[in-house]
């Protein structure tokens, strides 16, 4: 496994790390202009994969303490998509299926992983997974991911890449 620095949740410029090409900026997952978002900066340490270690500190809670779980579902996805776009620009989730297998605490570092594990003419399946502390896994994906139709166009954002 490849252990990654920790990015700073508020840090605009997402710990250093671009946006990804034809990504948004103002995505809710990973955009860094969104200022309500999570600012999620992937690593890819290969193409069809997806990492990042990540320390939920907003206001995402369900119960007090533990992370709502459409948060920890936008989380996978967001890996999962992130593994797909690595090697194909542009697609959308078009079926996710999360199983929670164990509350993930707000507050404490997660090692979250996506990964692409079936490349089809079209349709492309990937999974995803979040570990907590000890290397437990507590969340687990399945998604599939068609490319996108009718998407507006993403605008380019001005300056340097970041
Ligand atoms: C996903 C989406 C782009 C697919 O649109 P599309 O390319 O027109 O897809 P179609 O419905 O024509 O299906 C294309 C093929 O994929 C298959 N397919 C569609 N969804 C599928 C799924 N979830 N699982 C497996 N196969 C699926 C269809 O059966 C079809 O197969 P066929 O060509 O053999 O008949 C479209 O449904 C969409 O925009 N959905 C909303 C996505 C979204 O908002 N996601 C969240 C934000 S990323």
């Amino acid at each position: 496994m490849v252990h990654i620095a920790m990015p700073d949740f508020y840090n605009p410029a997402r710990n250093g790390r671009p946006l990804e090409p034809g990504a948004y900026a103002g995505c809710f997952a990973c955009g860094p202009d969104n200022p309500k978002g999570l600012r999620m900066a992937f690593l890819i340490p290969e193409p069809g994969r997806a990492e990042i270690e990540w320390t939920p500190a907003g206001p995402y809670e369900g119960y007090p303490g533990i992370l709502h779980g459409g948060i920890v579902s936008t989380v996978l996805d967001e890996a999962m998509s992130k593994a797909v776009t690595s090697e194909i620009k542009f697609v959308m989730t078009a079926e996710l299926k999360v199983r929670f297998r164990a509350p993930v605490e707000s507050g404490v570092p997660l090692n979250v992983r996506g990964w692409i594990v079936k490349r089809g003419k079209r349709l492309i399946e990937a999974e995803a997974s979040i570990a907590g502390p000890g290397g437990v896994e507590q969340a687990h994906a399945w998604g599939s991911f068609l490319p996108a139709r009718n998407v507006p166009a993403v605008p380019r954002r001005p300056g340097p890449a970041r």
